[in-house]
């Protein structure tokens, strides 16, 4: 597996791949977990190369905290990639790698990227956006694998890869849960062990209640504090139904379709 810590070094061996050659990408922020591990298999069976990034992206975080605790483990992440087989992992150590100019240049969105998350978070999908704009200029995948948790996220990147006409397949992954009804994250790793019995009550109640409103009152009983969690109607044809709360200091998000 090779690796790969800037532009620079990236870019020759991205150079030495055939024409036609099918390039898989998965973008994480690294604490790799079995849904990043779903992603990286689906990408491996179906290209002939698949590229890993890890990046923990600053642009992308509203609150300094929020930030600095996110979990970083980056040699079990290399070593479980490895495992997978994953071909190269783009893995930038310093903020300035990606953003030599500092954070002047940005890619934006005007309306669902101010709803749902965009509302609590502001700035959020403007980092979103803008890194993984970055990340497929220096990837130049064909193919880009994006989790169905961050489904707010998937529709802004396909909007994204559509308007800018960026020449890859966005492929969308169901989301991975644990045997509890709790959807995998990173962020699970921060969750405090008496909040643990407590974390699949959001998912279970996302789909249990018809009522939207009888999902968010079942879900603020059992101790959460919700940022969001409303029905919502999608460009798409689809109606989701979408979920933010907090367990102490930690922000839990699902989505499931309706
Ligand atoms: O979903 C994530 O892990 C991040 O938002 C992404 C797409 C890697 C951009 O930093």
């Amino acid at each position: 597996m090779k690796t790969f810590e800037t532009v620079e070094a990236y870019r020759p061996w991205r150079k030495g791949m055939l024409a036609g050659a099918r390039i898989g990408f998965v973008p994480t922020m690294g604490a790799l977990h079995q849904g990043h591990a779903k992603l990286i298999r689906q990408s491996m069976s179906e290209n002939d190369v698949t590229v890993l990034s890890i990046f923990v992206n600053p642009t992308q975080f509203n609150q300094k905290s929020d930030f600095e605790n996110y979990p970083s483990t980056l040699v079990e992440d290399l070593a479980m990639a490895e495992k997978l087989g994953v071909d190269a992992v783009f893995a930038p150590k310093l903020a300035s790698a990606l953003y030599p100019k500092g954070y002047r240049v940005k890619v934006t969105e005007d309306i669902l990227s101010k709803e749902l998350c965009g509302a609590h978070r502001p700035g959020h999908f403007d980092g979103v956006l803008t890194v993984v704009m970055k990340l497929f200029n220096i990837v130049r995948p064909t193919h880009a694998y994006f989790g169905e948790k961050d489904y707010q996220q998937y529709l802004l990147v396909k909007e994204m890869v559509e308007d800018y006409f960026i020449d890859l397949k966005l492929v969308p992954v169901p989301t991975e849960y644990e045997s509890s009804g709790l959807a995998l994250s990173s962020r699970n790793a921060r969750i405090l062990p008496e909040h643990k019995i407590m974390a699949p009550l959001l998912h279970r109640a996302m789909v249990e209640f018809d009522r939207v409103d009888d999902a968010r009152a079942a879900v603020e009983d059992a101790g959460f504090v919700v940022d969001y969690l409303e029905d919502k109607h999608l460009e798409n044809g689809e109606t989701r139904r979408f979920a933010a709360a907090w367990l102490g200091d930690v922000r839990l998000i699902d989505n499931v379709k309706l």
